[in-house]
């Protein structure tokens, strides 16, 4: 690169915070955020996530008439897992520091993936058993990302789908749903809502984590990329407000809520398995 394209590019490298003047001699340093996301070797490496998909057409989610409601994607199980994992283990990491899952004893991560959350859940509480909860294809590939964050002992993967009506586990204190409500039409989140409601112990607790919506419409911007991405897909999910998800589980029998804004747009949103599911609507699908 010459003079004039290093130029070029360092200010712009400089107006999206990611290179700094390091001293009056002219040098240029990696800012924190790129040193803990952009360099490889980093545990939040952006990694696989950074680019994929931005060289393809339109999703045809998006276009009238052409017939395809899903994006495809054509990864392997490995390389979904990857791109999941570069680009929820740093909220996952804030959630579980977030103070809320202190002195957790039991609990399970439904739905989830690499293991973003309950690898720092089980660094953090070594008291605790921590299930973690992946379809019968995806589990096999979760064990190394335990390995590496030595925890394989501590965490066990249960193959099964979520959506089965009888899990089959002791019951938890604690249910985290990660990045998995939003891929869920309002109908399928109550039924897995009612699976995690009837999983848990009396007054056991659940916490959805995900990029929320506020009441703006398009706002905040993340959530508004979250979103397309969820209508790229056809699942029927969306990203939601807080109030939106408040609502579902309080059909599903939850109460006491509570928002713990978490980092990069999540927040973490919480409520306790009502005693009486009077009245609550009961799902057997
Ligand atoms: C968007 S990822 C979120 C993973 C993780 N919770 C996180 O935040 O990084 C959703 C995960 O749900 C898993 N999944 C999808 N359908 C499932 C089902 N019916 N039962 C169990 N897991 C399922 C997928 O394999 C995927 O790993």
């Amino acid at each position: 690169m010459n003079e004039g394209g290093a130029e070029a590019l360092i200010g712009v490298l400089i107006s999206m915070g990611l290179v700094e003047s390091a001293s009056s001699d002219g040098r240029y340093v990696l800012t924190d955020l790129s040193r803990e996301y952009l360099v490889p070797g980093s545990p939040y490496h952006i990694g696989e996530g950074l680019f994929w998909d931005c060289t393809d057409d339109v999703p045809g989610a998006y276009l009238a008439g052409t017939g395809q409601t899903t994006a495809t994607a054509s990864w392997s199980t490995e390389v979904r897992l990857a791109i999941q994992h570069s680009r929820n283990f740093a909220p996952s990491v804030t959630a579980a520091r977030s103070g809320v899952f202190d002195g957790v004893t039991r609990m399970v991560d439904v739905a989830g993936g690499s293991g973003t959350f309950a690898i720092p859940v089980a660094l953090d509480n070594p008291a605790a058993s921590v299930f973690l909860v992946e379809q019968p294809t995806v589990a096999p590939f979760v064990a190394p990302y335990l390995r590496k964050y030595g925890v394989a002992d501590r965490v066990t993967v249960v193959p099964m789908d979520v959506f089965q009506l009888d899990w089959g586990l002791d019951a938890s204190d604690v249910a985290f749903l990660g990045n998995f409500l939003h891929d869920q039409n309002d109908d399928d989140a109550l039924v897995l809502l009612d699976r995690c409601s009837r999983h848990l112990t009396e007054s056991g607790a659940l916490w959805v984590h995900e990029v929320l919506f506020d009441e703006r419409p398009g706002r905040p911007q993340i959530a508004a990329l979250w979103n397309a991405n969820m209508i790229a897909r056809g699942s029927g999910g969306v990203q939601r407000t807080c109030d939106e998800v408040v609502r579902l589980m309080r059909q599903a029998g939850f109460t006491d809520f509570r928002r713990v804004p978490t980092s990069g747009g999540f927040s973490l949103v919480g409520g306790r398995k009502a005693a009486s599911r009077d009245g609550v609507r009961r799902v057997t699908i």
